[in-house]
């Protein structure tokens, strides 16, 4: 059982509290953030356009949605940006009100949250074990014309795995055929590095709807910034004429109008997760009682195959708190899913694991 009330990692607060020590005592590996930490280049802008709170920020958002236009290379009409993916997830439920819709399990959980809000009929489609927790042709068939909308994560969360490209484009392919909108989420797919995802293909196919976000890959959860993209441009439009005004603060815009040029930023992750993320998944491999999914983002899916250990609450003796995965559908109390982070840190995590499965008392 997860120790908390909150459906998602992160919650260093409430796992604080639990300890009665304060959140930042806590090493954090729940929420999957670029551990670089945000871009310096961000830090010093905002410092330098403080005054920016004094204003209402431009409804248009003009200049974000050019900036994500220029990187993507399509027009400013295709994009949608919101407060963090999530309200993008939300703004296109809304606009699209599925009466059927179909999700992943195991998946992130905003998508039926946001679906349970509408009148829609939520239908899942297992991901098995045995396949190793991969999406396989079988989605195909589970594909009908009753369906209006389907939700993907690509990478998935929390197992990390990019779908075969050649199935993907089959799903496409039956999803376009079957008049059903496709909603690919690729919140983690900038840290798969030369990973284009689907943007470039939206041109011929506007029934796909991409979701990204930019709060994990550049670390700004706390400032929110994630967007839609479609190729229809009446379609966005309509999105954008449900939406909240001003709901971007000044700052996340801000974060948008400049990031996506950070070269450097995106070289030094990709180095760094090339680099940690092999190192890390051989060394949690090498531990005992534990099998690990190899993922491809910045987080491992993990099964513990001791029944006498509950993970989360050991570790979090040992102030450090990863993700119990017992609240998605399709996984257990047994699962969990710890972050990537800077290779001193996933020490820190190894040697807790360490202790807790080979059942060292760890030193207080
Ligand atoms: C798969 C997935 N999509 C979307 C989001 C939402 O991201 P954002 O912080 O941009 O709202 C998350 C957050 O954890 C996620 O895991």
């Amino acid at each position: 059982m997860s120790l908390f009330k909150s459906a998602h990692g992160g919650n260093t607060r409430e796992a604080a509290e639990l300890l009665g020590i304060s959140p930042e005592q806590l090493l954090d590996f729940s929420a999957n953030i670029n551990p670089l930490g945000m871009p310096a280049g961000l830090k010093r802008a905002i410092i330098d356009n403080m005054d920016c709170a004094e204003r209402y920020p431009d409804v248009d958002y003009a200049q974000l949605h050019a900036a994500l236009a220029e990187h993507h290379q399509i027009p400013a009409s295709w994009i949608l940006a919101g407060n963090g993916e999530t309200e993008s997830i939300f703004t296109l439920v809304d606009g699209l009100k599925p009466r059927h819709a179909m999700i992943v399990t195991p998946g992130f959980a905003e998508y039926r949250r946001a679906l349970q809000w509408g009148d829609c009929t939520i239908h899942e489609f297992a991901l098995r074990e045995d396949d190793g927790w991969q999406l396989t042709d079988a989605i195909l068939d589970a594909l009908t014309s009753e369906l209006d909308c389907l939700f993907l994560c690509t990478p998935n969360n929390p197992t990390g795995l990019l779908p075969d490209n050649r199935l993907l484009r089959e799903i496409a392919a039956r999803c376009k055929w079957l008049g059903i909108n496709l909603i690919l989420d690729e919140a983690f797919i900038d840290f798969i590095a030369g990973e284009p995802g689907f943007i470039p293909l939206l041109h011929e196919n506007p029934h796909i709807w991409v979701l990204r976000s930019l709060t994990k890959f550049y670390a700004i959860p706390g400032l929110r910034l994630g967007y839609l993209v479609n190729s229809n441009e009446q379609a966005v439009a309509q999105m954008r004429s449900r939406q909240m005004p001003w709901s971007i603060n000044a700052f996340a815009a801000l974060a948008g109008e400049i990031i996506l040029c950070d070269s450097a930023y995106q070289q030094a992750t990709w180095k760094w997760l090339e680099q940690e993320g092999a190192r890390f998944e051989q060394q949690l491999q090498n531990l005992p009682g534990l099998t690990v999914y190899p993922g491809q983002a910045n987080y491992r899916l993990l099964r513990c195959d001791r029944a006498d250990i509950d993970l989360q609450r050991t570790l979090l003796e040992q102030h450090v708190l990863i993700r119990s995965c017992a609240n998605y559908p399709g996984l257990d109390a047994r699962y969990y899913r710890v972050a990537v982070r800077s290779q001193e840190e996933n020490d820190r995590l190894l040697a807790a694991l360490n202790n807790t499965l080979s059942g060292t008392t760890p030193a207080d």
